[in-house]
Parts: structure tokens; C-alpha cells; sequence
């Protein structure tokens, strides 16, 4: 149960991140706030007070409060993973001995392996197995500090598959953590249009996408445009549908290459344009100047063994709104800890911890339209947070590959995972 009112205190450090209104850009990109031995107080799952532990524990109000003892360490909001591809049924170890052997990610998924071959196995795994999966995820996240999660679809790519998945992401949500579901049908070309991607696109405009929108399984739309993916004009007519539809948009754009995909999100006001490690250094001040937010994903950089990060540097100069998240998925980031992501924000693409500390938390959650109720630690904000083992937060971008966070804090909720939830691999439904 968790406790009406509830003080938090012994923090050396607290991160309140408040600042300038969401997204954080330029200078705004560094607004940690630290309040040095802080304490806070939290009432059915809100902030109700934050400041120096020699204001807030003398309170009249905290005097029967319950008590969480921090002991000297760094509290921070909750991570939020803004891209994530959390269901996926199996990894995908095959093309992971490919790719050691030499084949690039295209020559993979071109061989019958990428995304397509998850596609398979999604298709046929049940439910019970698919839910199993996410969960498990779910709770490796959340034992890493995430509190909020992005997730698409798009390993079904057909329509009763890809609302199956939608499905069991919506029974997820709040179990443990939150969860936002992105409708991705345009991830990959199933096996029965192959050769035909015009009319797998007509498809999931023409009957798949309204019936997520109808059933309200989704609130954002997703394509992946780029060199043998969607083609331009596919992702524009694609968002275009999904934008009457009333979706948020969110693009997946110059991964390999950049073939005016940026371009197109910030057209079409996206919420979020994902990947850019290829972007054309001419769109970077379009971005800029635009309210899209550019999420970079350093962890599939990483894993697929390439050496160009996204110019994050060139981003925040030109005044981008930058967010950082996993891209958690089976194909280019078997990756879950958002501190890791931190971590090569700072090593690979010289943001310093607190502009990366800032991208994971409140420009993530102002992507996914929910900046006014998480992502930072103020009263009136959902009690949203994480621990960390750690005295000085710089720590989380420089223990590379730790998992700093002891507890972490939904709605004023302390997660600690069921013994069945153990990540001992085994399936359980
Ligand atoms: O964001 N490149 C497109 N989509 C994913 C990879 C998905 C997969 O390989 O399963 C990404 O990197
Ligand atoms: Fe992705």
C-alpha cells in the first residue's frame, strides 16, 4: 500500500530539473536546480513539497508522515525511454553472429533476417508469451530508474497482429511503469507484400490504422523512412492519413540515410524525429527552429558497431530540442538502462551529463505530450522518481554500463519486482 503522505528525506543531491517550459534548448539544456540535503513530500502519488531537508522536515504537515531515508544519495525524476520497440517476442541472436561475421544491418535484414524475421515469430508466439516478454522488459527498466515508457508496435505487420500487440501494451500499462503505446506498421514489409510496399502502405492506411484509431490503441503513428525502407512519398502519404486521424507523429529518420525524412517530420509538426545520425547538416537549423524534438539513440549506434553518433553538438547550437532515448529492441539495441544511454550521450556525442540528464527526462516526456505531469520533481508533479547510488550525479554518465538506481518511484509508489518477475529468462505464460 502505498502511504498518504510520504517524506522523502537525506538526499545530498536532488534534481528537481525545474526550469525554463519544456523543450529545454541551448542554455535551458543544462537547468538541473539541485537542491543540495533535500527532502521532499509526496500525497497520494504527488509532489506536494520539495526544497532544503531544513524547510520541508519541519513542516507541520510531514510530522506523522511516513518515512523513505535516502541516506546521502542522488534523487532525480524517473527516466523517461520515449523510443523504445519493447515488444518483440525472442532476440534475434542469428543476425547477431551475422553481424560479428561482417554483414551490415541492411545485408541481414535483406537475407531474410531484420525486422521482417521478428515479424514470424511475433505472429505466431501467444499472447500470454508476448505479454510475458514485455513485462519482464517492463520491470529490467524500471529496476534502471524508468518510469515512463514509449512502445511500438510494428512486429505483427498485419492488422490482427499488430492490434494484438497494441493490445497487450495497453494490459501492460502501469505494470509496473507507464506505458505509451506508438502504432508503427510502417516498420518493415511483411513477407505476403513482398515486392508490393505501395499496397502494404494503401493497407495500413486504409483499414489498419483507423481501426487502431477507433479502438484508441495507439496515440502516436510511427514510420521507418529511410534507404531500403519507406520511401518518402510512402511516409507522407502514411502520416498525412495518421495526422487526420488525429495521431501524434513520430518518425524514424536518417538512420543510414538521410533521405528528407527530417525534412517531412518537421513539415508535418511531428512530435519527434528519431535516430539522425545521418542527418543533412543543412536541415540541422530547420530542426532547430522547429518545436519536433530530436531524440537520439546512441545505444543502436553502439551494437550495430558504427562510429557515427548524431551531431548532437550541431543540434543544441542550432537551438534543437534534443531527447535521448534506448531504442530498446531486438534488431539494434538490446539495450533497457537509460543510464547507459546517458552515459554514451556523454562519451559519444560530448553532451555533458546534465544536458543528457535533461534529454532523458523532461524533453522525453514533453515528445510524448506529458511534460506537465512528469519529468521533473515539483509540487503539483506526479512522484515520479529514482535513487541513485551515487553522491554526485555526474556518476551516471561516467560508470558506463552500471545500474546506479536502488528504487525507483511510480506515482509514489515504491516498485519492487514480484518473485515470478525474476529475469531468469523463463517464459511464464
Ligand atoms: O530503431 N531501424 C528501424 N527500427 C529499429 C530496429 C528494429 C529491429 O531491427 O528490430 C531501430 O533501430
Ligand atoms: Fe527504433
Amino acid at each position: 500500500m502505498m502511504p498518504k503522505r510520504l517524506l522523502v528525506r537525506g538526499a545530498r543531491q536532488l534534481l528537481t530539473l525545474r526550469g525554463s517550459a519544456p523543450p529545454r534548448r541551448g542554455a535551458g539544456l543544462k537547468e538541473l536546480s539541485i537542491i543540495e540535503n533535500a527532502a521532499m513530500v509526496v500525497e497520494d502519488g504527488q509532489i506536494t513539497a520539495v526544497g532544503p531537508a531544513s524547510r520541508i522536515e519541519n513542516l507541520a504537515t510531514v510530522r506523522h508522515a511516513e518515512e523513505l531515508n535516502v541516506r546521502g544519495r542522488v534523487v532525480m525524476p524517473g527516466f523517461v525511454d520515449s523510443h523504445t520497440h519493447l515488444l518483440y517476442g525472442a532476440p534475434r541472436l542469428e543476425d547477431f553472429e551475422m553481424r560479428i561475421a561482417g554483414r551490415s544491418y541492411e545485408e541481414i535484414a535483406a537475407a531474410g533476417g531484420g525486422i521482417a524475421s521478428s515479424a514470424k515469430k511475433v505472429r505466431r508466439a501467444s499472447q500470454a508469451a508476448l505479454r510475458a516478454q514485455a513485462q519482464r522488459e517492463l520491470w529490467r527498466m524500471a529496476a534502471c530508474g524508468t518510469t515512463t515508457v514509449e512502445a511500438k508496435s510494428g512486429y505483427a505487420l498485419d492488422g490482427p497482429g499488430e492490434l494484438r500487440c497494441l493490445r497487450v501494451l495497453d494490459g501492460l500499462d502501469g505494470q509496473p511503469i507507464e506505458v505509451l503505446p506508438t502504432f508503427l506498421g510502417a516498420h518493415a514489409v511483411p513477407e505476403e507484400f513482398h515486392g508490393r510496399s505501395d499496397a502494404y502502405i494503401d493497407y495500413l492506411v486504409s483499414e489498419v490504422m483507423p481501426a487502431v484509431a477507433a479502438r484508441k490503441l495507439a496515440r502516436f503513428v510511427d514510420v521507418y523512412c529511410d534507404r531500403n525502407a519507406f520511401s518518402l512519398p510512402q511516409a507522407r502519404r502514411y502520416l498525412e492519413a495518421a495526422r487526420r486521424l488525429g495521431f501524434g507523429l513520430r518518425v524514424h529518420a536518417a538512420q543510414f540515410a538521410d533521405i528528407g525524412a527530417v525534412a517531412l517530420a518537421v513539415e508535418l509538426g511531428a512530435h519527434s524525429v528519431d535516430h539522425l545520425e545521418r542527418i543533412d547538416p543543412a536541415v540541422i537549423p530547420v530542426l532547430g527552429r522547429s518545436s519536433t524534438v530530436a531524440t537520439l539513440l546512441p545505444g543502436s549506434v553502439l551494437f550495430l558497431g558504427g562510429s557515427q553518433h548524431a551531431p548532437a553538438r550541431a543540434l543544441i547550437e542550432a537551438g534543437a530540442a534534443v531527447a535521448l532515448a534506448t531504442d530498446y529492441n531486438p534488431g539494434t539495441s538490446p539495450m533497457w538502462n537509460m543510464q547507459m544511454a546517458v552515459a554514451l550521450a556523454c562519451t559519444q556525442m560530448r553532451m555533458t551529463p546534465a544536458e543528457a540528464i535533461v534529454a532523458a527526462t523532461v524533453n522525453a516526456a514533453y515528445s510524448l505530450g506529458i511534460a506537465d505531469r512528469t519529468g521533473t520533481l515539483e509540487s503539483g508533479k506526479q512522484a515520479d522518481f529514482v535513487v541513485l547510488d551515487a553522491g554526485d550525479y555526474r556518476e551516471i554518465g561516467y560508470y558506463f554500463g552500471a545500474n546506479l538506481a536502488v528504487m525507483t518511484v511510480k506515482n509514489g509508489r515504491l516498485l519492487e519486482p514480484p518473485e515470478e518477475e525474476s529475469t531468469d529468462g523463463k517464459e511464464t505464460g
